[in-house]
């Protein structure tokens, strides 16, 4: 949710910025913008739209070697030249690009206004940079700091002075802001991706620090004026894990690289003496897992799908009563926390500000959480007290694909390992570990009919106004995961039940103009789900089953059948969330969709 990249060195600024910007599109894009110092003063240039916009107008040299570049995806005031970052006070002197939202904006405005000052847009952000120019201090990091002790609400801010051209100053307050270490050049962003084609050496900033980023180096400090002491962490992306790698889009990319990925959560992670699941990062000792009595779930959008899942299979196999809830949700309503209760945060990006907001709830409260998270170093992953990373690898595309299955499978892994402190037998443990293992190469036989699925997303799905995606237990998230993907990148609208509550309502709207995406694994539910499926028939409704093979009953009565392998019952989900990613994926490219860009939707949503 909006990019911010930042340079000082001693390369021309311009097309860092421009190439990072090109990498954190995804985080947002609304407009876009760059500020650059150079002897001629500070200039700069932005545009509304996408990034091609802002690369149009851009004249051929860009001079200096010291700037901000923003990608925004709007909160206050629409989408447009005004509103692009970055913003500047009425002298010129400052720039500053900023993430997240400034609450008492309206209340700092009028005071400025009054003051004298003229704004320019209705963004929040335009404050800060009165307020840095404001201030009676002389070096850039005091005027920052002076300027956000007056304010309040959330940013990952870049900031530079005309006047002060040998710094950078950042800071941040619940929106990321990483710095870069190269050789006598220094880099910030808001997201690693950013920043992998220069260097590896990286720094996370913590709330309420600072950070001034000079040619040699930085320095950080609190908002109280104390420095701090901060160690780089060196990452493993490397730059082709951005790349398309010859696929149209990453998100086809990422449905294709699951077989992968999933080896990558799984790997060293199947203990086959004693047939568990080994977990070094969970940090709670047998004894203390004992202890547990209940489980809870925290997540936003997908990730809480993957956790209803998860949620479904922790039950299954330890008997722990485990539930999911939206983060956003759980956290405004004056929770209980118990002590003998665990909480899971999980997060692809590690940053998403409702799902950190719910854990550091918990944990105001004595609660203990353990994060589920893709993105190493993230904010989530760092806040938690302890977790299973989940090792997807950097997802791209704003749609959640390779993660969300990825999360299925550490969820799975906890499962075994309680399960197997618990009631789960050494048999069913080496069964399930048999499975999992066998998971990436029954994902690569679903890919494989990635054609026969796109003729029934075309056929079926992608010409229609309405779908209806069911599922039971498991395979209920399922269905909302399915129902989600295809609304957020084909604007299909797509609603999800479970297969039992048809009849209590949706019923009335199935039609021969609305399919029903109907997901039947052959479990103890078969029966009742093919009686779903004879309700939809009566009423003429289209049905794609996503089912096992061997039962004719399902292929007499669907109007199309995506086959997928079988596998444990507890884990069939992951499998059958494939063909569905599939599904959304071919009938968003036939309506020619912005597939890796959604319109409204951001990848990381680091505001409230
Ligand atoms: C799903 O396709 C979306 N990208 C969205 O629902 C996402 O899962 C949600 O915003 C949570 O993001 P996170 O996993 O980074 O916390």
């Amino acid at each position: 949710m909006c990019g911010i990249i930042g340079y000082i060195g001693k390369q021309p600024a311009g097309p860092i910025l421009m190439s990072g910007l090109r990498r954190l599109e995804y985080r947002g894009y609304d407009s876009s913008g760059i500020a650059l110092v150079s002897k001629g003063g500070l200039k700069v240039h932005k545009a509304q739209g996408k990034l091609a916009q802002l690369e149009k107008l851009l004249p051929k040299r860009l001079a200096g070697t010291l700037g901000i570049g923003h990608t925004r995806w709007a909160t206050h005031g629409e989408p447009s030249d005004a509103n692009a970052h970055p913003h500047c006070d009425e002298t010129g002197r400052i720039a500053v690009i900023h993430n997240g939202i400034i609450e008492n904006a309206p209340q700092l405005r009028a005071r400025l206004e009054s003051d004298g000052h003229t704004f320019l847009s209705e963004t929040d952000t335009e404050v800060l940079a009165h307020l840095i120019a404001a201030s009676g201090e002389e070096a850039l990091e005091q005027r920052v700091r002076e300027a956000l002790l007056a304010v309040q609400g959330t940013y990952g801010i870049a900031v530079v002075d005309r006047d002060q051209p040998d710094r950078l100053v950042v800071a941040r307050n619940g929106s990321p802001v990483i710095l870069g270490i190269g050789e006598r050049e220094m880099f910030v962003a808001s997201d690693v991706s950013a920043l992998v084609r220069h260097t590896r050496q990286v720094v996370h900033l913590d709330d309420r620090e600072i950070a001034v980023l000079e040619m040699g180096g930085f320095r950080t400090l609190t908002l109280d004026d104390q420095p701090t002491d901060k160690q780089p962490l060196t990452i493993s992306a490397g730059q082709e894990q951005y790349e398309k790698d010859g696929f149209d889009h990453y998100l086809l990319k990422e449905i294709h690289a699951q077989p992968e990925a999933c080896e990558r959560t799984l790997r060293g992670r199947i203990d086959r003496q004693f047939n568990t699941a080994h977990l070094g990062g969970l940090d709670l000792p047998p004894r203390e897992l004992l202890d547990i009595r209940r489980i809870k779930i925290l997540g936003c959008g997908s990730a809480y799908y993957a956790g209803m899942v998860g949620a479904n299979m922790i039950e299954t196999l330890t008997r722990v009563p485990c539930d999911a809830e939206p983060a956003a949700e759980f956290r405004y309503r004056n929770p209980v926390i118990e002590k003998d209760v665990l909480y899971m945060a999980v997060s692809q990006s590690g940053e998403t500000f409702d799902t950190l907001a719910a854990a550091q709830e918990v944990q105001r409260k004595g609660g203990r959480v353990l994060g589920v998270v893709n993105a190493v170093g993230s904010t989530i992953a760092r806040q938690c007290d302890g977790g299973i990373y989940v090792h997807a690898g950097p997802e791209v595309s704003v749609a959640s694909t390779k993660t969300f299955t990825c999360s299925l499978l550490a969820f799975a892994l906890f499962g075994l390992h309680l399960g197997r402190i618990r009631d789960v037998s050494p048999g069913e443990g080496r069964r399930l570990c048999d499975a999992l293992l066998a998971l990436p190469e029954q994902i690569r036989q679903v890919l494989d009919q990635s054609d026969a699925i796109q003729q029934i997303a075309v056929e079926h799905l992608a010409h229609n106004h309405s779908a209806f995606y069911i599922g039971r237990a498991g395979c209920y998230p399922i269905a909302l995961e399915g129902a989600q993907k295809m609304k957020e990148i084909s604007y299909v609208h797509a609603e999800a039940y479970p297969a039992s509550e048809l009849k209590h309502g949706p019923l009335a709207l199935v039609s021969p103009e609305t399919p029903t995406v109907a997901l039947i694994p052959h479990d103890d539910l078969l029966e009742k789900s093919l009686s779903s499926v004879e309700e939809i028939r009566a009423r003429r409704g289209p049905v794609i089953a996503v089912t096992h093979a061997g039962d004719t009953r399902i292929t007499e009565r669907a109007d199309a059948v995506i086959e997928v392998p079988k596998t444990e019952s507890v884990l069939d989900p992951v499998l059958l969330s494939i063909p569905l990613q599939l599904l959304a994926y071919h009938a968003a490219v036939a309506l020619g969709r912005d597939v890796d860009q959604p319109r409204n939707l951001a990848k990381s949503v680091t505001v409230e």
